[in-house]
């Protein structure tokens, strides 16, 4: 038996919006207004202040670490999954890091909160954790030890 990874979910509106804003005399093609009202959007239903959209998963990773760096330019470890994408583990080496590997869980294929708390030191300086397939891999027991040690917890949602 065969399970796609995925399917495209992409709908006939969604596709006539790109083509009427194609069709403008001078479309917008980056950041246009329609990235704002849509961040915008985006923020309210997650229920924070901010969001930035970008072009790629890969830019995400690389923006957040290059955000991480400005707060411990000194560098120190990050706590990075053995399951994910390889644009993870670059962006943290890329900006002076060094990833700390932990295995995950099977059943959430998602790091395994016991293993992260037993990795934290005084040197993390956030966990990196990669959600597969739509599975949550946070627990209270990881979102409370993280909090209390006031390290920052940073999600890839795949
Ligand atoms: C967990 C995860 N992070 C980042 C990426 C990179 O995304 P992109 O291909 O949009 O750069 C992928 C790509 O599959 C991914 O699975």
């Amino acid at each position: 038996m065969k399970f796609p990874l995925m399917r495209n979910n992409i709908l006939r509106e969604d596709l006539d919006a790109v083509i009427a804003h194609l069709k403008q005399d001078d479309p917008m093609l980056t950041n246009g207004a329609n990235v704002r009202a849509f961040e915008q959007e985006w923020s309210e239903w997650l229920g924070v202040k901010y969001s930035v959209f970008v072009n790629s998963g890969a830019s995400a990773n690389l923006l957040t670490m290059a955000v991480l760096k400005i707060r411990y330019p000194e560098g120190g470890d990050v706590i990075v999954p053995t399951l994910t994408w390889v644009s993870d583990i670059a962006s943290v080496i890329q900006n002076g890091f060094t990833p700390i590997f932990v295995d995950i869980d099977p059943c959430t294929l998602a790091m395994d909160s016991q293993q992260i708390i037993s990795q934290l030191t005084d040197k993390t300086r956030a966990v990196f954790l990669t959600h597969v397939q739509g599975f949550d891999g946070l627990t209270d027991e990881l979102l409370t030890e993280l909090a209390q040690r006031n390290i920052p917890l940073i999600e890839d949602v795949l």
